[in-house]
């Protein structure tokens, strides 16, 4: 064990609890120490001294001199656009190598490569695409902009991923697509998810916009469907900006998802023979820049990765003594977390009946930047201003938007988003052991006050 690391004994010892015993012991009630406890004791949002005043998350994104460099020699190398440079092309390679699979489409985004995923299986008018329900929302915007219905499954509770029971119910004939979301870096139930997918033969994307280098026995994240999709938002774990990619072992298919991003143009493969604009499509390039900027954050990503897991599996040790919070329950079929997102189930019963939001405002004012997280995605008013919008009403049938609205409803998602589920975002897992430390004494010490922030 490193010397700056205690064990999780002395941590309880260390934290509120322990410490007021000790310092009343030094010098009774009325000490200075005393006074000092007592302020170290009360909640930050009641006036009292927050556990952590330095930022909890680090600065982010990250690059060096050599990632400056890499872009400026973008800039002069004057193939902005990829159709004349080779860095999206690099990069191509590189995230196709990383991931185990034979092709990779960069885009311009994430939500563009779940699009041109979408498209290129011939999602539109008529169909449906199963998703999880909790996620960001552009999983799901992407659906009834294709025209196609997003039909919402729920949840499971214990690991906040896609309920593969509730992606079987609402099978039909018009099901055109399942998307599962690898939320937060955690795996959904591929086992699971890929039987379904075989059984009534519906293909399957994975939006694993938040979970890079993560694994499902032991292979990626985004490899096991149809397509895989990977978003490299500023916020994100590698980030350029906006950036975006897909993956896929389907020649045929990706070459669609090329065409879609690359104005219905033929794969520029040694011995392709199309030329023209064979196939639908749309411009979603990626630019030289944000090429150059991924192949230097590349560099890092596996590093960082290992940290993240490293702190993680810290705190979800430090989690394991306080009853009532605890990291997400994983599948055991996932060997690699991409950790986008350090989530978290809240049990209220063990904290006098304080709800999720005012623990997470009292554990913000202590300096631990813990989310109340997403909302209930399916009751956003986005869904009904499509179904009534002039175009769904003339390609459905009232019965059929009145069915779909009446159906509607993941009263387990409903639960976790308003009740259980809290996250962190990943900067906060690149610090070291004590920052950890310090998340687990904060949250200890709302416990402990919970009765006085009712
Ligand atoms: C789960 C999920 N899906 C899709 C996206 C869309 O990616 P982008 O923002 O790159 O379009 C994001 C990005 O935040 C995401 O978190």
């Amino acid at each position: 064990m490193k010397k700056d690391s205690i064990t999780r004994r002395k941590f309880l010892k260390k934290t509120s609890i322990g410490a007021t015993g000790a310092a009343l012991s030094v010098g009774g009630a009325t000490s200075v120490y005393a006074n000092i406890v007592k302020q170290a004791d009360r909640p930050a949002i009641l006036g009292g001294k927050p556990v952590r005043t330095e930022p909890l998350a680090k600065p982010w994104p990250m690059y060096d001199d050599t990632d400056v460099q890499m872009y400026l020699d973008a800039y002069h190398a004057k193939n902005w656009c990829r159709l004349g440079g080779s860095l999206v092309t690099e990069f191509e390679k590189k995230w196709a190598e990383l991931n185990g699979v034979p092709y990779c489409i960069a885009a311009t985004n994430g939500t563009s490569s779940l699009f041109a995923s979408l498209s290129a299986l011939g999602v539109g008018a008529g169909d449906e695409v199963i998703l999880s329900t909790y996620t960001f929302v552009a999983s799901a915007n992407v659906i009834p902009t294709l025209f196609a219905l997003p039909v919402f499954a729920d949840t499971d509770p214990e690991t906040l991923k896609i309920d593969p029971n509730s992606i079987e119910e609402r099978i039909t004939e018009n099901t055109k697509a399942i998307l599962p979301v690898h939320i937060g870096g955690g795996a959904a139930d591929m086992d699971k998810i890929m039987a379904i997918s075989r059984k009534y033969n519906i293909p399957v994307v994975e939006d694993a916009c938040q979970a890079w280098l993560g694994e499902w026995r032991n292979k990626k994240l985004g490899s096991m469907g149809d397509t895989g999709c990977f978003s490299f938002q500023v916020s994100k774990n590698i980030p350029s900006g906006e950036g975006g990619a897909i993956i896929g072992s389907d020649q045929k298919l990706m070459d669609l998802c090329n065409a879609f991003t690359n104005n219905s143009r033929p794969p520029r493969r040694k011995g392709a023979t199309l030329s023209g604009y064979p196939y639908p499509g749309l411009n979603f390039r990626m630019t030289e820049f944000q090429g150059a900027i991924l192949l230097g954050q590349v560099r890092r990503l596996v590093g960082q990765q290992n940290l993240r897991i490293q702190n993680a599996e810290y705190l979800d040790s430090l989690l394991k003594d306080i009853p009532g919070i605890s990291q997400v329950k994983k599948y055991p079929g996932e060997t690699r977390n991409g950790y986008h997102l350090f989530m978290m189930t809240y049990d209220k019963k063990y904290f006098n009946g304080l709800p999720k939001r005012k623990f997470t405002q009292a554990t913000r004012a202590e300096g631990i930047p813990i989310s109340t997280g997403y909302t209930p995605l399916n009751k956003e008013p986005f869904i009904e201003y499509h179904l009534s919008s002039r175009v769904f009403k003339s390609i459905y049938s009232k019965q059929r938007l009145d069915k779909f609205r009446r159906d509607n409803r993941c009263p387990v998602n409903d639960v976790i988003c308003e009740d259980v589920a809290l996250w962190m975002g990943q900067r906060v897992l690149l610090g070291g052991r004590k920052d950890m430390e310090d998340i687990a004494e904060a949250i200890t010490k709302i416990q402990k006050n919970a009765s006085k922030l009712l």
